[in-house]
């Protein structure tokens, strides 16, 4: 869609920031350069002929210029444990859809908890966790389920090969780390239970090529929140690949350097979905490149789909409720690749 619409993305000069607004433009929409930092704005802005508009989540009038006259507004300045609620707040006082990429637990269970019945009245359009944690995950358990209403449990396991951090995951793992109280937390028996032990050390078998792996269990993401938001599944469980953990982890480890001419790392991912029902599996696949530049065609094709109202519901609501899940994976080819065993 050729729209010219103007979108807001409050977070443009971040690492995420800058693919979203790379792929706004080449959707064809204008993106409108926001965030707090008016000096790092204005060199974005000269580079790319954009308009910049500083703002503060500290200050909501500026936040309602840096929407006025958006269709939509898209966030990607984290951790959003601080900016999601000012900004959500400004976009229902502008009247347009949100959109953002948070991949922190507590972050996004309260953009459901504080927003869902405002949202629901206002017929307004919020979708936390657009973004490859959180948003991918939540469209292959979607669309693995198929015709099921209901499953027992969900298994979304993150086969990366390594994970180069950004000073924005880094902040963001600090924020969820005190939130908890250096507990750890996972969604079982229907809710999200924090506790004291470590967890699981597991196995998981990908895929070929990738095949059967050392992952850490109940490693915790923002899947566990957007995937029970609309599937009553009672346990969701993630896990990750105990190298793509050690990264993470480490503060040695550098942040993404680009190795191809879309700006993307190197790193390779393998998202490996099974739902299970009655002893029966349902699986899902995808494979791609660089889990952050992959979150922009993911943000992007939401916020056409929202604009042209290709939505199945209103209110705050993650991908895979609000959007036609299997659709919509099928649309991202050839950023992710996705094979469905149902
Ligand atoms: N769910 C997912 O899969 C996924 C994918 C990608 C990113 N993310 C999340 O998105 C966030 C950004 O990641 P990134 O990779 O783009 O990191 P980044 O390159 O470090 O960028 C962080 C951005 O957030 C801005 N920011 C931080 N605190 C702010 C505040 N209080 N007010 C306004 N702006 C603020 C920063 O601005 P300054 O430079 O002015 O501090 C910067 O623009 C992180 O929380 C990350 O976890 C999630």
């Amino acid at each position: 869609m050729e729209s010219g619409l103007m979108v807001a993305v409050f977070g443009a000069y971040g690492h995420t920031g800058r693919f979203v607004v790379a792929r706004l433009r080449e959707r064809g929409f204008v993106p409108v350069l926001s965030g707090r930092d008016a000096d790092k704005l204005k060199a974005m802005a000269y580079e790319s002929g954009l308009e910049a508009r500083a703002a503060s989540v500290d200050d909501p009038a500026s936040l309602d210029r840096a929407l006025a006259g958006a269709a939509a507004v898209v966030n990607c300045a984290g951790p959003f444990a601080t900016t999601a609620a000012p900004v959500i707040e400004a976009a229902l006082r502008a009247g347009i859809p949100y959109v953002d990429v948070a991949a922190e637990v507590e972050a996004n269970h309260d953009t459901f908890t504080h927003f869902a019945a405002r949202a629901r009245d206002a017929r307004a359009v919020i979708v936390p966790a657009m973004a490859f944690y959180g948003g991918l995950g939540d469209l292959l358990t979607t669309a693995a389920m198929d015709d099921w209403t209901t499953a027992d449990e969900a298994h979304i396991a993150y086969g990366l090969d390594s994970w180069h951090p950004t000073a924005g995951t880094r902040a963001a793992g600090v924020v969820s780390r005190q939130r908890r109280d250096g507990r750890r937390v996972r969604f079982a028996n229907g809710r999200l239970e924090y506790r004291d032990d470590a967890p699981p050390a597991l196995e998981w078998t990908f895929p070929e090529p990738m095949g059967r792996r050392a992952v850490i269990g109940e490693y915790t993401m923002a899947d566990v929140v957007t995937v029970p938001s609309h599937l009553p599944i009672p346990d969701v469980r993630t896990y990750m690949t105990a190298e793509a953990a050690r990264d993470l982890s480490s503060p040695d480890t550098p942040a993404p350097v680009p190795a191809d001419d879309l700006g993307r790392s190197a790193q390779t991912f393998l998202v490996d979905v099974v739902v299970r029902s009655g002893g029966v599996d349902r699986r899902a696949v995808a494979r791609g490149q660089d889990i952050y530049a992959v979150t922009a065609p993911l943000v992007v094709e939401a916020v056409d789909r929202i604009l042209s109202g290709r939505i199945r519901t209103t209110g705050v609501a993650s991908a895979g409720e609000i959007f036609d899940a299997a659709d919509f994976l099928r649309s991202l080819s050839p950023y992710i690749s996705v094979a469905l065993h149902r």
